[in-house]
């Protein structure tokens, strides 16, 4: 989003308050021109080495936006079978989509390899379950966890001691004896650290181990080193600095492609990197509350749609795009949700009137896919915005939407 001289808000040229005027509010909106420009960031910093970008829709799954990632060469990693269907949905053919599931029933297991798609596999019941159904006759990945502690917070950390996911590669033999005993055809491994990992050392330090677990396996094809890049949540924050982990990144895998005597492809799995930025929730003021302890700004919207603040204590920079000019006070940003529900505390923002819009940004990773119909709110409209054209893609919902799948009700 820029601020213009004429000092008003636009996303590629378009006023988002003629968005929200035409579509209401909330709305989510998302900037196609920043997942473009984020996709080559990514490309380029590894652009020495054969790298595939595998876009986990968990963090977005609206077709416009898989539509546009398959357009621009971006292949998908999906976590369910709902998943693998909307990138079927959004033109993927199944063998560009990775199914890396989390413990789920092994029907969903089969229902993905078989629609085509190339699995993850995250636990040693699994792992025999899969080599006692498909022998060597489907390939595989195997995530392991390396035990390694790095992320922004304890709940979005996936890679330490203690986390439920993958196989601990401290059982390596016994990965190998399943392997062995079933003729498995392992063709990759692939670990996942965590979100919101900025350094490039605790990419660099799983790197390692993945590698070295590697030289155990001999027909690999694929590492797959996840995702988790930190992406900017305000203004000069740090973010990773791609180019320099593409740049260590790559050396490292050379040199582990020429040990191991054959050129393997890296796989990432981003899904902030990709999404986070493009996304903004637009939400109109209901009230402006003056009370002794602070002023509250109450907006209509609330842990429903955009739960990161409540559930790992995000930061969301929020603009005041009906006043950019105001002058700054500090206010205390809340849902409309029967419970505690703030996104922001003291926050300075140019004055608030009511009905004025504010603009949540980094809403397009985690956002509507984590937003649900608690208080029996229906979800926002999404308009996506890209070659200079804005596209509903998404109604709003209705309550015949929330009604839908209660049976009964009439007798
Ligand atoms: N690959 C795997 C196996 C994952 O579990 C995840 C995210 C990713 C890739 C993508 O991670 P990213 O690049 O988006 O950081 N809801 C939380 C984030 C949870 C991430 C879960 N796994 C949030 O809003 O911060």
């Amino acid at each position: 989003m820029h601020l213009s001289e004429q000092n008003s808000y636009t996303i590629q040229n378009i006023d988002p308050i003629q968005l929200v005027e035409q579509y209401g509010s909330p709305l989510y909106v998302y900037d196609g021109g920043t997942i473009r420009r984020k996709t080559q960031e990514l490309q380029n910093a590894f652009s020495g080495i054969n790298m595939k970008i595998k876009f986990a829709c968990k963090s977005n799954t609206n077709l416009a936006i898989l539509r546009l990632m398959r357009e621009i060469g971006v292949e998908l990693d999906v976590v369910s079978t709902g998943e693998l269907e909307m990138g079927k949905l959004a033109g993927y053919d199944t063998g560009q989509i990775t199914f890396t599931p989390s413990g789920v029933p092994f029907h969903e297991v089969k229902t993905a390899v078989e629609a085509g798609a190339i699995v993850n596999v995250d636990s040693i019941p699994l792992l025999e379950w899969f080599g006692q159904t498909y022998g060597n006759t489907k390939p595989c990945l195997i995530r392991l966890k390396p035990n390694v502690a790095a992320g922004g917070n304890i709940k979005i950390m996936t890679a330490h001691a203690d986390s439920k996911f993958g196989i601990s590669v401290l059982l390596l033999d016994q990965i190998l004896t399943v392997v062995k005993k079933y003729d498995i055809k392992v063709i990759g491994l692939h670990q996942h650290t965590g979100s919101d990992i900025k350094d490039a050392e605790p990419f660099l330090q799983v790197a390692d181990i993945v590698f070295e677990a590697a030289l155990q396996f001999p027909d690999l094809e694929i590492i797959d080193l996840g995702g988790g890049f930190k992406v900017s949540y305000k203004p000069n924050d740090p973010i990773t600095d791609m180019q320099l982990l593409g740049n260590k990144i790559s050396e490292r895998f050379k040199n582990f492609c020429e040990k191991y005597g054959r050129e393997l492809q890296l796989w990432f799995e981003p899904g902030k990197f990709l999404v986070s930025e493009c996304g903004y929730l637009l939400v109109n003021t209901t009230v402006v509350k003056e009370d002794p302890a602070r002023t509250f700004v109450h907006i209509d919207s609330g842990l429903n749609h955009l739960i990161r603040p409540m559930m790992y204590g995000s930061y969301h920079h929020i603009l005041n795009i009906s006043n950019p000019a105001g002058e700054k006070k500090d206010y205390t940003i809340v849902g409309y949700i029967c419970e505690t529900d703030t996104f922001a505390t003291d926050r300075p923002l140019p004055e608030v009137r009511q009905g004025d819009v504010l603009a949540f940004l980094n809403a397009g990773a985690y956002g509507f896919t984590m937003s649900s119909n608690y208080n029996a709110r229906f979800r926002p409209a999404e308009v996506l915005i890209d070659n200079g054209v804005a596209k509903l893609v998404r109604r709003r919902e209705t309550l015949e939407d929330l009604l839908l799948t209660q049976v009964g009700f009439t007798e």
